[in-house]
């Protein structure tokens, strides 16, 4: 797909199709409006006879519109205007490109992005027209043996901007739209590829794969036998019963300064997650392919931050195992030590991601970082607190915390904050190690992340909850891309603010 952005008028576009909002009740958009009156009323003569209300989501296609270069005029109701929000523009920008693709028109001059969004500018309202379409255009059918294209599918898309001064605003925002398009793309096709191809092994060729492409980024792995000489015994506790060997699968990119500190992302990449002995009941357990949602966000992010080159050091470190039943897999009272060297009696085997995740956040302390953000499908409990909206979110660093939840904000990628007292640090006592690896019905997410923060205290450090955002069950089955969009925008901000500080 081409994007461009320009500065025109609706009726002098030499277009297939010229894209306008209408609010409800037929209340035409400002250039929507002018072209009312370069057509002599055509449009509001439609409008008028109830052809359109305006309603969200709603399309009228017209043909032949007096006095103007176009093939077509694409009418999209936008609702009310009071109530026009971030994700309504998003969701009119969707329903635009599903009715441009339907109907035939191969290119198109988008004049959505001159609506007004409360508190945004163009270059957030052309990242996001750039994102949205990207999104709805995503399709997972490398498996399928047909497959049905679009006869002509949409090829180009140019949005308009009020005036030539956002031109170069709006070129910036369409490369910056694109890059973290394509993170959201890479974390979604790795998350929806099947258990059976992606195992822990197709992760690291992946990520080989990246490092080739790009001049500042590096590629390195640790094997099981790594693991155990470095005394992971909590991700090999996991990895054990397992016929796929884990990997703890690295990339580096360096974009900043020699020996500045990294900011480093960790996913939690488990490709199965059965449970292991402590195993899952059958239902829709096929959607713990996706426990390695974590692991593709920070895949997708780690894609977007290198094709921006953006000017930072960046470490992504990958737990990938596979969690299953086994005459050699763990078992629940087994009592294992981690690289840390504290003990964790595994009192459940089915809360495995802290067990890869706290070995992983040790291990990164090499890399002397300067923020580790983990991201993570690791509690059910979460998708009851949260739902499938936030993320949850829990830092041991109050301003790390807040960049987070603005990148959130700003990114339309939202997540929310749980606390992160030591009163709850309590549920995982045990009689028999430092640790339990469950902290009991209550909290459930909150105790997860305890457990994390005592792998976490030599840094700056956030773990972001993503087992109710990381994909959609159901009939629209299908990985989200969350949190690509927030970590990636985290990591513009500080990139920005640093040049910043330094100018
Ligand atoms: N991967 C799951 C968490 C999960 C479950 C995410 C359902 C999304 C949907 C995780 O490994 C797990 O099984 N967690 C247990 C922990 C419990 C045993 C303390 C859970 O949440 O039930
Ligand atoms: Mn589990
Ligand atoms: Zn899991």
């Amino acid at each position: 797909m081409e994007f461009h952005v320009k500065s025109g008028s609706p009726e002098k576009q030499r277009s297939a199709c010229v894209v306008i909002g209408v609010f409800e009740p037929r209340k035409l958009s400002p250039v929507g409006e002018h072209l009312d009156q370069v057509s002599d009323g055509y449009i509001s003569n439609i409008l008028r006879r109830g052809d359109l209300e305006g309603k969200a989501g709603q399309v009228l296609l017209l043909h032949n519109v007096p006095n103007t270069l176009c093939d077509r005029v694409l009418l999209i109701g936008c609702g009310k205007e009071r109530e026009f929000s971030e994700t309504q523009y998003k969701r009119i920008i969707s329903k635009a490109i599903s009715t441009l693709n339907d109907t035939g028109s191969m290119e198109a001059v988008c004049f959505l992005s001159e609506l007004n969004v409360k508190g945004r500018d163009t270059h957030w309202k052309v990242k996001h027209a750039v994102e949205a379409t990207q999104s709805s255009l995503y399709t997972f059918d490398q498996l399928k043996s047909k497959t049905d294209t679009a006869r002509r599918p949409l090829r180009k898309l140019v949005f308009n901007v009020t005036t030539r001064r956002d031109l170069t605003l709006g070129e910036q925002a369409i490369c910056e739209g694109l890059a973290v398009s394509e993170g959201i793309k890479l974390a979604k096709d790795l998350a929806n590829m099947p258990p059976n191809i992606c195992h822990p092994t197709y992760l690291a060729e992946q990520a080989e794969k990246i490092a080739s492409d790009f001049e500042k980024v590096t590629y390195s792995a640790l094997e099981e036998a790594d693991m155990i000489e470095l005394g992971m015994g909590a991700f090999m506790a996991v990895a054990q019963g397992s016929e796929q060997p884990a990997k703890l699968i690295i990339l580096e990119y360096k974009g900043g300064e020699e020996g500045e500190s990294p900011v480093t992302l960790v996913g939690k990449g488990l490709t199965f997650d059965s449970g292991g002995i402590s195993i899952k009941p059958s239902e829709a357990m096929d959607e713990m392919k996706y426990d390695m949602g974590g692991a593709a966000s920070v895949f997708g992010a780690f894609l977007a931050v290198a094709k921006l080159d953006l000017p930072i050091n960046l470490v992504m470190a990958v737990a990938a195992a596979e969690n299953m039943p086994d005459g050699r897999a763990c078992r629940p009272g087994d009592v294992v030590t981690s690289m840390s060297g504290q003990t964790i009696e595994i009192l459940n085997t089915d809360a495995e991601g802290r067990l890869v995740l706290c070995d992983t956040l040790t291990y990164v302390e090499k890399f002397n970082p300067d923020v580790v953000i983990d991201v993570a499908t690791l509690t059910g409990a979460c998708v009851i607190a949260l739902g499938a909206h936030a993320s949850g979110l829990l830092s041991n660093h109050n301003p790390l915390a807040h960049d987070l939840l603005n990148a959130g904000e700003t990114a339309d990628d939202r997540a929310w904050r749980l606390p992160l007292w030591d009163e709850y640090q309590e549920q995982l006592n045990t009689n028999f190690a430092d640790m339990a690896n469950i902290g009991g019905r209550p909290a459930g997410t909150i105790t997860a992340a305890c457990f994390l923060s005592r792998y976490a205290k030599k840094y700056q450090w956030a773990h972001l909850d993503i087992a109710g955002t990381a994909w959609k069950g159901g009939k629209d089955k299908g990985a989200t891309g969350r949190p690509v969009s927030m970590l990636t925008q985290y990591i513009i901000d500080r990139a920005q603010s640093k040049s910043a500080k330094e100018s």
